[in-house]
């Protein structure tokens, strides 16, 4: 890493690529010119606002691919990702150039698992389809039979991937008092000793969880994680949830999922390609879909942002940033 530029001959620039909340951005407007792209900024308008950028405060709907780290030119020191996951960033042409890759970790942990457990209770429960009717005005009374659900008590919960949001889902859902099975690249004892959880395969989990939720970031391994022969693993009645990122699920065979009866219900806060919502998940039964807001509570979002100045103000003085990933 090159050293701290010099505030006093030259101004420091920071493109947010489309918003920022003010607990951050108003840190960085007090020391930096500031480029703002919008949430509407395409991906030639930012390239049009990138050159002779210092930092570039992108988000998980921004791809911070070569062609913008190329059009920022040879003042970028740090991308300040405004989010834990950093797949938009391309990281392999950021290492190259010796440029910082940061992300805002902890802060949005108990948002994210808090919404992972409001999405399995949704779709257990079938909440989404039980409101449409009431609105729709189908609803002719109490009916023993109607809208019948997977009760959640005494269930086995799979949590794939045991990181910091996965943790805390386990501990969220342990008060179901079933139990907690888990993959993990290695073994978590703090949370098999707090609450009896067992690491088994991802086989073994599909096949023996009423509850599969996906806690894990998007890499080269987790594309497609749950696909066809997945989704056929699981019980008829088990439910999925997915709040991390969408290209962990094969959509297509999801739906198919959900159509031929393969699983219970589906609960999504990501998606393939947002914010296009496939037509497929759209009319598949049983199926909650949110548009990503896993992070999206008060305390998470501006907590998220003062990480973001935090590490981009560290990287302008010439120290190294708290939350470096790359
Ligand atoms: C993250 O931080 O990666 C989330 O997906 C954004 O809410």
């Amino acid at each position: 890493m090159s050293a701290a530029l010099n505030p006093s001959d030259a101004t420091l620039v920071v493109l947010i690529a489309r918003r920022l909340l003010p607990a951050g951005k108003d840190r960085l407007a007090a020391r930096c010119e500031i480029r703002e792209g919008g949430l509407e900024a395409t991906h030639e308008d930012l390239m049009a606002l990138a050159p002779g950028v210092d930092a570039i405060v992108a988000d998980p709907a921004v791809p911070v691919d070569e062609a913008l780290i190329e059009a920022a030119g040879e003042r970028l020191r740090i991308v300040a990702n405004y989010a834990v996951g950093y797949d938009n960033v391309d990281m392999d042409a950021c290492r190259r150039r010796g440029i910082a890759v940061t992300n805002t970790p902890g802060v949005l942990t108990n948002a994210t698992a808090e919404l992972a457990l409001a999405l399995t209770v949704a779709a257990a429960r079938r909440i989404n389809e039980a409101e449409a009717e009431l609105r729709a005005g189908r609803w002719h009374g109490w009916d023993p039979g109607d809208l019948l659900g997977l009760e959640l008590s005494g269930a086995t919960f799979g949590v794939v991937g045991m990181g910091r949001i996965g943790s805390r889902y386990a501990e969220l859902v342990a008060g179901f008092g079933g139990r907690i099975i888990y993959t993990a690249p290695s073994p978590k004892p703090e949370i098999e000793q707090e609450l009896g959880a067992t690491r088994v395969t991802i086989h073994e989990l599909l096949a023996d969880a009423d509850v599969v939720s996906l806690h894990a970031p998007a890499t080269a391994e987790t594309t497609g994680l749950i696909g066809p022969a997945e989704l056929d693993a699981m019980q008829p009645h088990a439910v999925l949830v997915n709040t991390s990122r969408g290209p962990l699920v094969d959509s297509e065979a999801l739906a198919r999922a959900l159509r031929d009866g393969a699983i219970g219900a589906a609960g999504l806060d990501v998606y393939e390609q947002e914010p296009d919502v496939p037509q497929h998940l759209l009319e598949a039964p049983r199926c909650v879909l949110l548009p990503h807001i896993g992070s999206a509570t008060t305390r998470a979002r501006n907590a998220m942002a003062a990480l973001v100045a935090d590490n981009v103000l560290a990287v302008l003085d010439g120290v190294d940033p708290p939350n470096r990933v790359v």
